[in-house]
């Protein structure tokens, strides 16, 4: 098995290969980045990171290979390619700048992907994410199922492991399901949240847990505040689990932002929403009975993510 990781001479890309390798499935771990030029230096991040992490093989005990790589043609014949290229927002950058530099960087990446590897699956964790996946989807021309964004996994981790705090439990024994956008759209389920079995509603009273969603949502943000960059550990932990799920065919029951047709009642979306992950990508969306208020809260989350891609359009018009 071959994967891809562009972008991991970054800190969410270098996480995913080194996840990735530890588990010591796959044969191969390509790490693609660009070369970074300071004055008369050329720099390659991702080389450098692949040369790292292989020297901490014999240490790990793992056999999947590592190499860093900067011309797509190494990239040939990945099963599955995860995408965690892209730029941070800088000073004085809008939001609609790093929209539009990042579609550029998600779409000439895509493109090169494919043309190396046909038949793979894409995983995409560059953020806006919902926008990014459709940007790859657009650009692939795959099939959905083929396509898809990492969040769900992510902002469920980072509840679980609140929770297991909270509880004084294992994170091991909390199963939860978040749908929505990624971020402060994000649509909790507290009715799908149990601890063995057990509805977590019985455990927690609600002003609690009601914090703890909050906390969830802003998860992203906490990390930023206290580093001041964002996260990679978690991220890059929960895109390793979709790329296992995929290439060992687990068919696993992860939430993965995936294209709706339909579903939910929202059309032509990448979104949040529980997914039946194994061989092939995506090969089941499951759609979980919502009451009125969940249900009007995956519609605002829709209407959020519909918002950005429309501010997306209006810049690809702009540009063209
Ligand atoms: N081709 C390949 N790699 C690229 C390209 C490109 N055209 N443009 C940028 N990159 C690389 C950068 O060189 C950098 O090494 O993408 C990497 C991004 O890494 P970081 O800046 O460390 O960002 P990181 O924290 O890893 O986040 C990456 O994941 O979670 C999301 O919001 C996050 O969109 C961001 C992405």
């Amino acid at each position: 098995m071959k994967i891809t990781v562009v972008g991991a001479g970054g800190n969410v890309g270098a996480t995913v290969a080194l996840s990735i390798a530890q588990r010591d499935y796959a044969k191969e771990v390509v790490m693609v980045d660009i070369e970074r030029k300071e004055g008369d230096k050329v720099f390659y991040p991702s080389k450098g990171r692949a040369l790292d992490q292989w020297e901490s093989s014999p240490v790990h005990g793992f056999d999947t290979r590592l190499r860093g790589a900067v011309d797509y043609a190494e990239t040939a014949g990945s099963d599955v390619c995860v995408i965690t290229a892209g730029v941070p927002r800088r000073p004085g950058m809008s939001r609609d700048d790093l929209l539009g530099i990042n579609a550029g960087i998600v779409k000439s990446v895509t493109e090169e992907l494919v043309k190396h590897s046909p038949n793979t699956i894409l995983v995409i964790v560059s953020n806006p994410l919902d926008v990014m996946s459709y940007v790859a989807y657009a650009a692939s021309g795959f099939d959905s199922s083929r396509v898809m964004g990492m969040a769900g996994i992510l902002d469920t981790a980072r509840y679980r492991a609140f929770l297991a705090d909270e509880l004084d439990i294992s994170p091991k024994d909390i199963q939860a399901l978040l749908m929505g956008g990624h971020g402060d759209t994000m649509v909790p389920l507290p009715r799908y949240t149990t601890v063995s079995g057990i509805p977590v509603t019985q455990l927690i009273d609600e002003q609690k847990l009601d914090a703890i969603v909050e906390r969830t949502k802003k998860g992203g943000g906490e990390i930023v505040g206290l580093m001041g960059t964002s996260a990679w550990y978690a991220p890059g932990a929960a895109a390793a689990q979709m790329v296992e799920a995929i290439l060992l065919d687990q068919n696993r029951i992860f939430p993965c932002a995936a294209r709706l047709s339909g579903q939910y009642g929202i059309d032509d979306l990448f979104l949040g929403v529980p997914v039946k992950l194994g061989k092939g990508g995506i090969k089941e969306i499951i759609e979980v009975d919502l009451n009125e208020k969940e249900m009007d809260l995956l519609k605002d989350s829709a209407k959020a993510v519909r918002q950005t891609m429309d501010e997306f359009h209006e810049l690809m018009n702009k540009q063209s």
